[in-house]
């Protein structure tokens, strides 16, 4: 916990949507009338065809969730339609491009035929409810497009992020069957270009049952083509109705299939459904960053993760906001963009991740001084632990000291934020993510699955159903429920520790599983040490993280290569070109330790709390090693220890 000081509730923020008084009795209320308090936010925050039967059913410890039964609507009517009579000229997104002086603000009626169009094509081309269609794209209008476009005809829209490498995306269009893609030639970033039909292409070659790759035109670069499969995205949407009648959704149905990493195996798709997540994700939107009519909202990050999902996409639409998309990076031309475009745009709302925020900070505050962000009302964080050095200079220096900061914490699973400050209620303690969201139960689990009374520290769960809830992993039920649901029978598990302090306030520690938080992306070790083994020259490995400024935490790699192997400098450059090109840019290796043997227990499992502290440089507090079959051979990796740059 810090010993930073707290700042209060500014009196600029004495008329937020929620102050200290109503969130305590909205909270109270969310946890003893459960079903009123989200049947009055369901009322409130969306438009719906049919009315629910009965608000939420399902057993809890089973992973059973069913939210709003009975009801029907449509996410996509719901984000724009709706608003068309009050807002049909009102800007919905505004696109800045990589390059700065390339921007466009896309109106609400333009949104609605934009979407339309695109719906339209899908539709054409046999893609109807309950058909999955993977969305690999760079930060392009066209990305929000098509979100919309297949939740306006009930399709199930999987976003594989533009940094995944093609056997990533070929294993993301396996597993859900996905028929369709919709790509772009390239995408541009920080400079550079991204070669994303290129990389279908490859992915593609694996993947007989995709009929249909919708390309958008973003750099006019030479493609190869595929007669019949690869269609133009601006040919197609000119030849089809400039409107799109909404297919009827029950709450149920699903709205879209994200894949995030875990502990173990393959990533996995999480899927989130209509009615629920919708809501949540309205509810959390106007209330987290109190939103006001006519605001500019930028949230930073990319449309691949969920944080795009809810955050630029349906949280601010449903609201009828005005969401500012980014393609490029905080970095490019130089450390300055983010508060150029801030003024630019005069944004009033910035969310980004603490490893933004750290990069920026090492750089100093030049690049922010020379900006004005009169604007900025009020900040925010998602997606690792904010060290509150990094949060104080956030607050001081981009904020003028006079934006609080909303640390949310979240999950891919959770679908929208679950524990925040509210800038009108809650005093902020810089490193907390401070408070329960409404309808949000949550405890602190000791070893022994007891829960933790007052202050302390344990594991965080969840007590109870919240309606943007994981519905399952798709197609493999099963597999959620171990995950999530069977640790600790009746809680959902969430993978993280935290401590609660003497005023209730929950402090994120970090993951207690082999997930890694790498620039606040979610890597599981396990992943990682599947590419290294694919290489021919390597036995074993064993992948842990350890502390990074800017990354938060970085790839600690421990490899065993096959006897007779020497290991060279050339095979480590192999090795983190497997991992690029079997995941991604992100899953390079920042170390790689060449390991002789690896502590095993005499039952032959890996230990990795010692390889942790290795990494971490925790040598002399390696605990007890007695249980290992060859205790010597920690040893030898503590004396060939590889300091990280
Ligand atoms: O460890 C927590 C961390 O990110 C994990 C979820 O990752 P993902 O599903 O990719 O979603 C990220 C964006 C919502 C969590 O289990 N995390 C997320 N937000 C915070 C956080 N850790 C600390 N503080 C946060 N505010």
């Amino acid at each position: 916990m810090s010993e930073f000081p707290i700042h209060p509730v500014p009196p600029h923020f004495a008329d937020a949507h929620i102050n200290a008084k109503t969130y305590a009795a909205l909270y109270q209320r969310s946890i003893d009338d459960r079903d009123g308090f989200w049947a009055d936010m369901a009322t409130e925050f969306l438009s719906w065809d049919q009315p629910w039967h009965t608000v939420v059913e399902g057993d809890f410890s089973k992973g059973e969730a069913r939210w709003f039964g009975g009801g029907k609507l449509n996410v996509s009517y719901n984000c724009i339609d709706r608003h068309l009579p009050e807002r049909a000229g009102q800007t919905a997104l505004i696109w800045e491009g990589d390059n700065p002086a390339d921007s466009e603000h896309i109106s609400y009626s333009q949104l609605h035929e934009r979407v339309c169009r695109l719906a339209n094509v899908l539709r054409a081309r046999g893609v109807g409810k309950g058909d999955r269609v993977c969305i690999y794209m760079p930060m392009i209008p066209e990305a929000a497009y098509a979100m919309l476009a297949c939740a306006r005809i009930g399709a199930i829209h999987s976003v594989v992020f533009g940094g995944f490498s093609p056997t990533a995306i070929t294993d993301r269009i396996l597993d859900a069957d996905c028929r369709t893609v919709i790509t772009a030639d390239e995408g541009r970033r920080g400079g550079k270009v991204v070669p994303l039909k290129t990389n279908v292409d490859t992915a593609l070659t694996s993947c007989p049952n995709v009929h249909t790759c919708l390309v958008v035109r973003v750099t006019g670069s030479t493609q190869a083509w595929q007669e019949g499969r690869d269609i133009w995205y601006h040919e197609a949407t000119t030849e089809v109705a400039r409107e799109c009648s909404p297919e009827l959704m029950d709450a149920e149905d699903p709205l879209f299939i994200l894949y995030t990493s875990g502990s173990t195996g393959k990533p996995k798709g999480v899927l989130h459904t209509t009615g629920g997540y919708l809501l949540q994700a309205a509810m959390t939107f106007k209330y987290t960053f109190d939103y006001r009519e006519g605001e500019v909202f930028w949230c930073t990050a990319d449309v691949g993760w969920v944080t795009g999902h809810t955050y630029i996409l349906y949280g601010p639409l449903a609201n009828g906001a005005i969401s500012l998309m980014f393609e490029g990076v905080p970095t490019y031309p130089d450390a300055g963009r983010c508060w150029e475009i801030v003024d630019k745009h005069q944004v009033n709302t910035f969310y980004t991740a603490p490893t933004a925020i750290r990069a920026l900070h090492a750089v100093g505050d030049a690049p922010v001084k020379r900006s004005s962000r009169d604007s900025l009302r009020l900040l925010g964080s998602v997606g690792e632990p904010i060290n509150p050095e990094a949060w104080e200079w956030y607050y001081r220096v981009v904020g003028d000291s006079r934006c609080p900061i909303v640390d949310t914490w979240w999950q891919t699973e959770t679908g929208a934020q679950m524990i925040t400050p509210l800038p009108g209620a809650t005093d902020l303690k810089p490193g907390a993510a401070s408070m329960p969201m409404f309808g949000v139960e949550l405890a602190l689990l000791d070893e022994g699955g007891a829960e933790i009374e007052g202050a302390g520290a344990g594991y965080l769960v969840i007590k109870s159903s919240w309606p943007s809830q994981i519905r399952t992993i798709y197609g493999d039920h099963q597999r959620m429920v171990e995950t999530y649901f069977s640790h600790y029978p009746g809680y959902y598990f969430t993978g993280d520790g935290a401590t609660r302090d003497q005023d209730g306030y929950y402090w994120i520690t970090g993951r207690v599983d082999d997930v890694l938080n790498i620039s606040g992306h979610r890597m599981g070790t396990a992943e990682i040490e599947s590419a290294l083994v694919l290489h021919e020259d390597i036995a074993e490995a064993a992948v842990v993280g350890y502390p990074h400024d800017i990354k938060g935490q970085g790839i600690y790699c421990f490899v065993t290569p096959m006897d007779g192997v020497e290991p060279s400098e050339s095979l480590r450059a192999e090795l983190v070109a497997l991992c690029a090109t079997e995941i991604g840019a992100i899953a390079k290796p920042d170390v790689i330790q060449w390991a002789p043997g690896l502590p095993k227990t005499r039952s032959g499992k890996i230990m990795r709390r010692i390889l942790r502290k290795i990494a971490e440089n925790e040598v002399g507090n390696l605990g007890d090693i007695s249980t290992l079959a060859d205790p010597s051979v920690v040893d030898h990796l503590v004396a060939n220890r590889v300091h990280p740059e």
